[in-house]
């Protein structure tokens, strides 16, 4: 915080005003980049930026923090939208189960997945949830994001969810960036649900929804649609109570199959759309012209050997595109945004411009921080990455596994 000019920036990048709140389509291949640029923060909020020859000079700044950016680039940070980043436990067994021939649903048939994470949580405290959640922040932080998305859904009880929500809320107040909390009671169906659906759609709506409104818990709902998880009807249900008390829907659906979440989550007003392995012509209509941001998971494909999603057939479309990581114990134990940028490149042939848009305005609006974050703007109050010294942007998603990030800037 303070005051900082960061100087002789090498590109500065997604710098300027009047942006739209989100890019589609073609547009998403247009990515500004300010040569030779100075650019000042002060007290977190971006105040000034342009050439370096445009430079006015140090006027009355004291106590002023200079960063010399020689040979590196400065972007908005990225955002990440989609996050299960409080967990109690890794799951290092089902993933050498996996190597073994077990598939993802079947180690979820068997109990484990969401319901193990569930166990351990459930007798996890609420202070040693935080202190493991806050090093992982810091660390996701050091990738470059800078806001994070975050879901409660390993609780799968009252207790335990408002247990996780309120984890979310000490990380809001204790960490440098901005955080959002979406509530996803309907992660899975507890064990003793299975034979009593209805039952725990009511201990959803009618017993943790009431304490979620009354503490203020959360900014979003979101439901796991999918087969073997939540009907479109159950969802329907779910989504519907979460907006009577303002939650705004951000959905998981089509991981596995499309059973018509997305018509109805953009009918439902959905915020974001999220996962979209499978994805059919249905799907793109309902989203073409909608207020609904598909968020790709390309991590997610990768750590399950999954389909990645279809990010130019929605750009042909003329339909934005935004990526995250779905960082979680399951199904993407790394919440390494660089990783996600290659990824995009490398599996889905996003150019390295459509995937940083993708990474950083399109993922500000799935997360309902557009007039904050996702650009280099006067006014808004983003931290913004300053690279290491890198010959082109391009470099980044090229040079993967690589850690090309030097730091955030306040
Ligand atoms: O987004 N698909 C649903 N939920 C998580 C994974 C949950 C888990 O395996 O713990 C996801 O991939
Ligand atoms: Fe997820």
């Amino acid at each position: 915080m303070g005051k900082t000019l960061i100087k002789n920036i090498k590109g500065l990048v997604l710098a300027g005003e009047n942006f739209p709140e989100k890019i589609k389509g073609k547009a998403m291949s247009e990515l500004p980049v300010l040569e030779n640029a100075y650019l000042a923060l002060e007290d977190g909020y971006i105040v000034d930026y342009g050439k370096m020859e445009e430079w006015p000079g140090i006027s009355d700044w004291t106590g002023l923090d200079i960063v010399d950016a020689e040979n590196r680039y400065v972007l908005p940070a990225f955002c990440d939208s989609h996050t299960h980043t409080i967990f109690a436990a890794s799951r290092e067994g089902e993933f050498v189960d996996r190597i073994k021939g077990l598939t993802y649903e079947e180690i979820a048939k068997k109990g484990g997945g969401i319901l193990n994470s569930a166990r351990k949580l459930q007798t996890m405290s609420e202070k040693e949830l935080f202190e493991k959640a806050l090093k992982r922040v810091e660390l996701l932080m050091s990738y470059g994001t800078g806001a994070l998305e975050i879901k409660s859904g390993y609780g799968l009880t009252v207790e335990a969810e408002i247990k996780m929500l309120r984890v979310i809320k000490k990380l809001k107040e204790a960490c440098p960036i901005e955080i959002k909390a979406t509530f996803l009671g309907a992660h899975a169906f507890p064990l003793e649900y299975r034979e009593n659906r209805k039952g725990y759609i009511d201990l959803i709506i009618n017993e943790m929804l009431p304490i979620i409104e009354k503490e203020s818990l959360a900014d979003y709902i979101d439901v796991f649609c999918e087969s073997n998880y939540f009907s479109v009807e159950e969802m329907e249900a779910i989504l519907q109570a979460g907006k009577k008390i303002g939650l705004q829907p951000k959905v998981h659906v089509n991981q596995f199959t499309a059973i018509g979440g997305v018509p109805k989550a953009v009918e439902l007003g959905a915020l974001s759309v999220d996962h979209l392995e499978v994805l059919n012509e249905e799907d793109i209509e309902a989203l073409k012209d909608s207020n609904t941001m598909p968020v790709i998971l390309p991590s997610c494909s990768f750590f399950l050997g999954l389909p990645y999603g279809k990010a130019r057939e929605l750009m042909e479309a003329d339909i934005p595109v935004a990526l995250a990581s779905d960082f979680n114990p399951g199904s993407t134990p790394s919440g390494n945004l660089e990783f996600v940028w290659s990824l995009a490149c490398i599996k889905m042939k996003m150019t390295p411009e459509e995937a940083l848009n993708a990474l950083t305005i399109n993922a500000a609006y799935a997360m309902g921080l557009s007039k904050t974050h996702g650009t280099i703007s006067l006014g808004k109050k983003t931290p913004v990455i300053l690279t290491k010294e890198i010959p082109s942007l391009a470099y980044i998603p090229y040079a993967f596994g690589d850690h090309l990030i030097e730091t955030l800037v306040f």
